[in-house]
């Protein structure tokens, strides 16, 4: 059942809803999440099909206008975003700042934030050419930028995009080829890349695209926005679970240890990360797909026996099959295998939540977009159930006990 709660705040009433566990901030007609069933549409689409016969700018073009390109609309989206991938040469400036040993999520914070002090027609936020342009300008600029910080972490030289390469692959040349060694992409292994981008695109009011749609609700710029989602990603309850997953693998160690692990678990003294959603009350259909991928590209890299993929399954089974999980109607969410698919790639552990980020730049700006081209959008403004002190009166220092 829906309230409308609109109607109620005429006569003062609100709703308390810490978290918002049951309160609709907006309208979309982006994605669709039933989470009793474990379904996932993007525009009506379901997951599966997309990960299956889509690729990841296809999606992005389904995103952001609703319909699945022609081939005509799909090479002109796909030459827009590959012309927009080149950074300013001056934001290279903005990498040198930074410690070589930060995290490339802080780097992203800055750095695409950084991007509207260079691009000042993108600030003209009611011209709909302009959201169209920082659309792309975020979606081709946001994996050069993170390949970057990448680099700069590791002492290596800035790259550039290549024309002839996927989104997926040029990620990849990005991220790793030298001047001297130009990185061969393994068609199977860009193709589980490319899965990752479309099951992450968007998942509709999550807490980063809320926190861009509140920024964004106060007319600030869209890269501004993106910025503050990519610093919300960054949680390990958030995005930062697939990073939290690979580490929580490897404290484990073996089989032998999860018994221990999984007490731990029941007595709240750890949680056990890449399961349990907010939505999902049935298994994500994003991990799903996910464990399927996992299983190619360990099987196309001869690594069908990796321990640390043996230890996820086990924890699967048994947390399938236990109580405490069933009660609480906790399965493994989508961010379960992505870590043991993307180490498998060759991504090192800090790279795992700047892919989430990447990824997700364009669900973030598809719902910026719907909502600033709404003409009914208000600034979003929570209200809060006051518990602090009542009125009283100022006391002078030396009175003070
Ligand atoms: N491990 C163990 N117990 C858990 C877990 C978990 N991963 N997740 C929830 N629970 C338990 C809680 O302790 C609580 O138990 P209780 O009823 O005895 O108090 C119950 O399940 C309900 O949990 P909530 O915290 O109320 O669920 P909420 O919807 O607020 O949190 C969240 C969802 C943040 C995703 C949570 O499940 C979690 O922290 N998971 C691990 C981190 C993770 O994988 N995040 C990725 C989410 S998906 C994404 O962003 C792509």
């Amino acid at each position: 059942d829906v309230v409308d709660i609109r109607t109620f705040s005429k006569t003062g009433m609100f709703t308390f809803d810490p978290g918002f566990l049951a309160t609709a901030a907006c309208e979309s007609k982006i994605t669709f999440i039933d989470g009793d069933l474990g379904q996932l549409y993007y525009r009506g689409y379901p997951i599966e099909q997309l990960a299956e016969h889509s690729d990841y700018l296809e999606s992005c073009y389904l995103l952001l206008n609703g319909e699945l390109p022609t081939a005509q609309q799909k090479s002109d989206f796909d030459y827009m975003v590959l012309r927009h991938t080149m950074l300013h040469d001056q934001i290279h400036n903005f990498f040198r700042g930074f410690r070589r040993d930060a995290h490339p999520m802080a780097v992203m914070v800055g750095v695409v934030g950084a991007l509207s002090a260079f691009y000042h027609d993108s600030l003209d936020i009611n011209d709909p050419h302009h959201r169209e342009v920082s659309a792309f300008r975020l979606i081709a600029k946001v994996p050069t930028i993170a390949a970057q910080a990448y680099r700069y972490s590791k002492g290596l030289p800035f790259s550039y995009p290549k024309a002839g390469l996927s989104y997926a692959e040029n990620f990849l040349h990005m991220m790793f080829s030298t001047p001297v060694a130009e990185y061969k992409v393994n068609p199977v292994l860009a193709k589980a890349l490319d899965r990752i981008f479309i099951l992450h695109a968007d998942h509709e009011q999550n807490a980063s695209t809320s926190t861009v749609r509140l920024a964004g609700s106060s007319g600030a710029n869209p890269f501004a926005c993106i910025a503050a989602g990519i610093a919300c990603l960054w949680g390990p309850s958030h995005g930062g679970a697939n990073e939290a997953v690979l580490k929580m693998l490897d404290e484990i160690g073996s089989v032998e240890n999860v018994p221990a692990f999984m007490e731990g678990v029941k007595n709240k003294t750890h949680k056990l990360m890449g399961f349990g959603h907010r939505v999902y009350k049935n298994m994500d259909p994003r991990a799903k797909i996910m464990k399927q991928t996992c299983d190619e590209v360990l099987n196309e890299l001869g690594l069908h026996n990796d321990p640390k993929f043996k230890l996820a399954m086990e924890l699967e089974k048994i947390a399938l099959e236990d109580p405490y999980f069933i009660e609480r109607k906790l399965y493994p969410n989508v961010d379960f295998y992505s870590g043991i698919v993307l180490s498998a790639i060759g991504i090192p552990v800090a790279m795992f939540t700047p892919i989430f980020a990447l990824a997700r730049t364009v669900g973030w700006i598809a719902h910026w977009t719907e909502m600033i081209a709404d003409p009914g959008m208000k600034i979003g403004r929570p209200r809060q159930l006051y518990t602090g002190a009542q009125r009283r009166d100022y006391v002078q220092v030396d009175a003070r006990r």
